[in-house]
């Protein structure tokens, strides 16, 4: 990509303030927190975080985590249900790892505390979700994310020798020797950037879903951990494949509130204007198909109807039922005047999970030493093209939970004294200049949900390539002294790397899909799309 500045200020450590600890983790969410908990005994641990603790997309989750708990269940079946709905792009080492490794991280979880629903008999309760063969999705309520994030911010906080920085923006990484050793930050009581150094980072920065109009993803998804990493020099792959979630409320909040796929798996029908379920007869699962087939199908049935949303419908399910087991989801849609058991709910599809991001392999590692990636800002290759639901908190745990088993011997690969002596200094030519950001926020977020959406064609993208590298040319230009700004030019260079890929990739998979290559096509493109920085061609993988 020619016009992405190397990094978004510029600076010479020797002149900032500086902080060092062993291990410097970026985000609080389910990967950050969990990375902390895991290794804070053994290493001096910083956590940096963009806002409060629990501004997170975690807290948002609702639906649950994917486990394989039941008797008639095993990690084989939750393999192939993942390897299925990923649409032949998952990597089958990592889902290995992640379905053996999940019942030991959900025993972690309720150790510390998370009470996840159970029936009178003492057994955990199980939940169905879209391509899922049996019910394996661990909950509490339709508020699973907010008591896993509570849970582990108690822990974090109680733990003193973690040293925590809410309100802290983390601006780019530090590279030193062909290794990340730290990154540059902004605080919020200082005015000058504070250098941190550390002997190894792990980035858990999460998604990106604010890069459209319409979307469950809370403000801070601003995919800043993979412009950062980008920047830096890391691989970044897989980010052609943005999942729309199928059942968004319809109405106009921003994000938009999540109406869970749990409650397809309780039940509830998909209509269209005429009433019609129109899954029925399209897959054999209906509306438990995977995601990425339900969102076409709404797609094509709003087309049909010359609207901007389809219905689901819950009237046939008690209404004890519904309130009990969804009684967030209950309550914000009679808010939005709804009666769950009484009324037809529009939805429509939105933007919801970056399936891509910065390469790791199975612990984590980046491809730049010294730099780890976890969550959703990292492409563990587990989801492939298509998410499984409930997937992305497991992900978190297991492999947040992995890359402090090998710490131990990278760490020791860098010395402290060697990380302070490092004299680093970089140039940025920006002027300052005052411009709307929220508008130009706003303008990338037409141009992606326009282009970069559901449906993808050549022509389509091209247009979107134009468009962005136009704001592009504007906004990296300028020297931003505060977080928006900083935001803006990391979605730009995230949203220039997936209309690449999606251009790229001439066929349709999985979450991306493509009106002129409407067909997968295994023979060419069962690969993965590989973007660096300095590369003038993308990389191709088979495996992650
Ligand atoms: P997050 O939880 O998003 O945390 C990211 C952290 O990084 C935040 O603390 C943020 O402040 C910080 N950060 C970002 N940029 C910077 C920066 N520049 N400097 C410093 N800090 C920064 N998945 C499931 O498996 N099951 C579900 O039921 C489910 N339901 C969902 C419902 C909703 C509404 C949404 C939005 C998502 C849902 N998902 C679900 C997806 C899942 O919640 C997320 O993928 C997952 O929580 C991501 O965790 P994370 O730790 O990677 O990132
Ligand atoms: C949901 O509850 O429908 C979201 C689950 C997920 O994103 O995995």
């Amino acid at each position: 990509m020619k016009n992405v500045p190397h990094r978004l200020i510029g600076f010479s450590t020797k002149d900032l303030k500086q902080r060092s600890s062993d291990l410097l983790i970026i985000g609080s969410g389910i990967a950050g927190l969990t990375a902390a908990i895991k290794s804070h005994q053994e290493y001096k641990v910083t956590l940096l975080t963009k806002g409060k603790l629990k501004e997170t997309a975690t807290w948002y989750a609702q639906g649950g985590v994917a486990t394989a708990m039941s008797e008639k269940d095993s990690p084989e079946l939750h393999y192939q249900d993942t390897m299925k709905a990923g649409a032949g792009l998952c990597d089958p080492k990592a889902v290995r790892v992640l379905v053996n490794e999940a019942r030991d991280s959900i025993d972690d979880l309720i150790s510390l505390g998370v009470d996840f629903d159970r029936a009178l008999s003492g057994k955990i309760e199980l939940a169905r979700e879209g391509g899922h063969s049996l019910s394996r999705i661990l909950h509490t309520g339709d508020s699973t994310g907010s008591e896993i994030q509570s849970t582990l911010v108690s822990k974090v906080k109680s733990c003193s020798d973690i040293q925590i920085k809410e309100n802290t923006f983390v601006l780019d990484f530090l590279v030193y020797k062909n290794r990340c050793v730290g990154a540059i930050v902004l605080e919020p009581e200082e005015k000058n950037p504070i250098v941190y150094f550390a002997k190894a980072v792990i980035l858990a920065t999460g998604g990106c879903g604010q890069l459209y109009k319409v979307t469950t993803s809370p403000l801070l998804a601003t995919g800043d951990g993979i412009a950062m990493a980008y920047r830096a020099g890391a691989e970044v792959c897989d980010v052609e494949f943005m999942q729309f979630h199928p059942t968004g409320l319809y109405d106009k909040e921003r994000p938009r509130f999540l109406i869970t796929e749990a409650l397809r798996g309780e039940g509830a029908y998909l209509r269209d204007c005429a009433g019609n379920r129109f899954m029925v007869g399209v897959h054999p699962l209906a509306e438990l198909a995977p995601r990425d087939i339900v969102v076409r199908e709404i797609v094509k049935a709003m087309k049909r109807c010359g609207e901007d949303h389809v219905y689901l419908d819950t009237t046939h399910i008690p209404a004890e039922k519904l309130e009990k087991r969804f009684p967030m989801i209950y309550e914000r849609c009679k808010e939005s005047g709804f009666n769950l058991s009484k009324d037809m709910v529009p939805v429509s599809p939105v933007a919801h999970y970056m399936m891509g991001g910065v390469k790791t392999d199975t612990f984590g590692r980046t491809s730049l030493p010294g730099l780890y990636a976890s969550g959703e800002t990292a492409c563990t290759g587990i989801h492939g093209a298509n998410r499984l639901a409930s997937n992305s908190l497991l992900e978190g745990l297991v492999f947040s939970g992995r890359i402090y088993k090998i710490l131990k011997d990278d760490i020791g690969k860098i010395s402290k004294e060697e990380i302070s002596d490092a004299d680093l200094t970089c140039s940025f030519f920006g002027n300052k200049k005052d411009i709307d950001v929220d508008k130009h926020k706003e303008l990338l977020r037409e141009i992606m949900t326009t282009f970069v959406g559901v449906v993808r064609s050549k022509e389509g993208l091209k247009e979107a390539l134009i468009k962005i590298s136009d704001l592009q040319d504007e906004v990296f230009k300028i020297q931003f002294d505060e977080v928006g700004g900083f935001e803006l030019q990391n979605m730009l260079t995230v949203a220039k790397l997936m209309a690449q890929a999606a251009l790229i990739r001439e066929e349709s998979r999985g979450a991306h899909f493509r009106s002129d290559f409407s067909e997968t096509n295994d023979s060419k493109w069962k690969k993965h799309i590989i973007l660096k920085r300095g590369l003038q061609k993308p990389k191709f993988s088979k495996f992650i």
